[in-house]
C-alpha cells in the first residue's frame, strides 16, 4: 500500500528506455525523485527532474530502488559491480531475456523484479508485463505497477511467461512498424480492417507461445493499438520506428528476420521468443 512519501529511484542506463522510465517519473515530481547513472557521459544530458550520478556507489548511496535499463550483454558485468551494494533496495530489471533467477544468483537473496516494457511507454501508452523474484513480495509488485503505470497499463504475468512477453509485447511493435512500412497503409490513417487485421496476427502468434485467450487478446490490442498512436503521434515514419525497435542482436531483430524471409506473425514471434532464451544462456 503506498503512502504519501517521496520515493527515490535511480536508474542505471540512458539510452532509449531508461531515459523514457526517468523522464515520466520525474514528471510525477511529487511522488519520484529520480536520479540515473549512465556509463556514456554524453548521454547524460540535463533532463528535467532528473539528476545524474558520476559512479554507481554514488548512485546507490542515494537511492531505494534501481532500475536495470542496459542492454541483456552488458548485465552481468553491472550485476558483478552492483553485489554488496544492494542491501535493501529494489532492484527492477528490463532486460530482455534476464530472469530475476539470474539477477539472484548473481546478487544474492535480493527483492527482484523483471519488467517487460515496450516503446509506447513514450507516449503513456506501453503495456508492461511484470513478474516477479523469489525474495520480493506483492508490496513490491504493487510498488513496480505504480512505476510503469506511468509508462501505460501494467499486466501481472507468471515469470516463465516473460520471454513470451518479450516476444509479443515487447517486440511486436517492431512487426507492426513493419507491416504498415510493406502494405503501403497511410501511417496518420490506418484503416479499421488493417488494425483488425494486426491483432488478429499479434493474438494468434501469443496463442501460439503459450498465453490464454484473455492475455492474449489483451497484449495484442494494447500493442496494435499503442504502436499506432506512436506513429501518428511522432513524425517518425515506420520505418524510422522500426530502425529504433530493432537491437542489434536483439528479440525484435529476430522476429523480423523471419518476416522479411516470409514467415509469419506466429515464427517471428517464435524466433523472437527463442532469441531471448539465448540472450539468457549468454550470462
Ligand atoms: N528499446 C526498447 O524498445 C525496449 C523495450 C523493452 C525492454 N527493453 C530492454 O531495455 C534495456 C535497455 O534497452 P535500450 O534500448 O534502452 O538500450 P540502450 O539504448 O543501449 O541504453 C542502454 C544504455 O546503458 C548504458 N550502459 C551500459 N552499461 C552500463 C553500465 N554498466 N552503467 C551505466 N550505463 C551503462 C549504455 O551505454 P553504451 O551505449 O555506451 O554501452 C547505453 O547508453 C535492454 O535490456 C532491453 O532488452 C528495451
Amino acid at each position: 500500500m503506498k503512502v504519501n512519501l517521496l520515493y527515490k529511484i535511480g536508474i542505471i542506463g540512458f539510452g532509449n528506455m531508461g531515459s523514457v522510465i526517468a523522464h515520466k517519473l520525474a514528471a510525477q515530481a511529487s511522488e519520484y525523485e529520480v536520479r540515473v547513472f549512465e556509463k556514456d557521459k554524453s548521454k547524460a544530458i540535463k533532463a528535467k527532474g532528473v539528476s545524474f550520478s558520476e559512479d554507481i556507489s554514488d548512485l546507490m548511496l542515494k537511492v531505494d530502488t534501481v532500475i536495470l535499463a542496459i542492454k541483456p550483454q552488458d548485465f552481468d558485468r553491472l550485476l558483478k559491480e552492483l553485489k554488496g551494494r544492494i542491501l535493501n533496495k529494489l532492484v527492477i530489471s528490463i532486460a530482455a531475456g534476464i530472469s530475476t533467477e539470474h539477477v539472484e544468483k548473481l546478487l544474492g537473496n535480493v527483492r527482484v523484479i523483471r519488467a517487460m516494457p515496450n516503446i509506447a511507454a513514450r507516449i503513456a501508452e506501453s503495456v508492461t508485463c511484470l513478474s516477479k523474484g523469489n525474495f520480493a513480495n506483492d508490496d513490491d509488485l504493487e510498488f513496480s505497477k505504480e512505476i510503469f503505470n506511468c509508462l501505460g497499463t501494467v499486466r501481472n504475468i507468471n515469470e516463465d511467461m516473460m520471454n513470451a512477453a518479450t516476444a509479443i509485447s515487447g517486440s511486436g511493435p517492431g512487426y507492426i512498424f513493419y507491416f504498415i512500412e510493406n502494405s503501403a497503409l497511410d501511417p496518420d490513417n490506418i484503416p479499421e480492417h488493417a488494425r483488425h487485421d494486426m491483432m488478429r496476427r499479434l493474438e494468434k502468434a501469443a496463442e501460439v507461445l503459450g498465453f490464454n485467450t484473455e492475455d492474449a487478446a489483451f497484449l495484442a490490442a494494447n500493442t496494435v493499438n499503442a504502436s499506432i498512436s506512436l506513429l501518428k503521434s511522432t513524425k517518425s515514419t515506420p520505418e524510422e520506428l522500426r530502425l529504433q525497435v530493432t537491437s542489434k542482436g536483439g528479440t525484435t531483430e529476430a522476429g523480423l528476420e523471419v518476416l522479411r524471409k516470409g514467415g509469419s506473425w506466429g515464427e517471428a514471434a517464435q524466433a523472437a521468443f527463442k532469441r531471448a532464451q539465448d540472450l539468457a544462456k549468454r550470462g
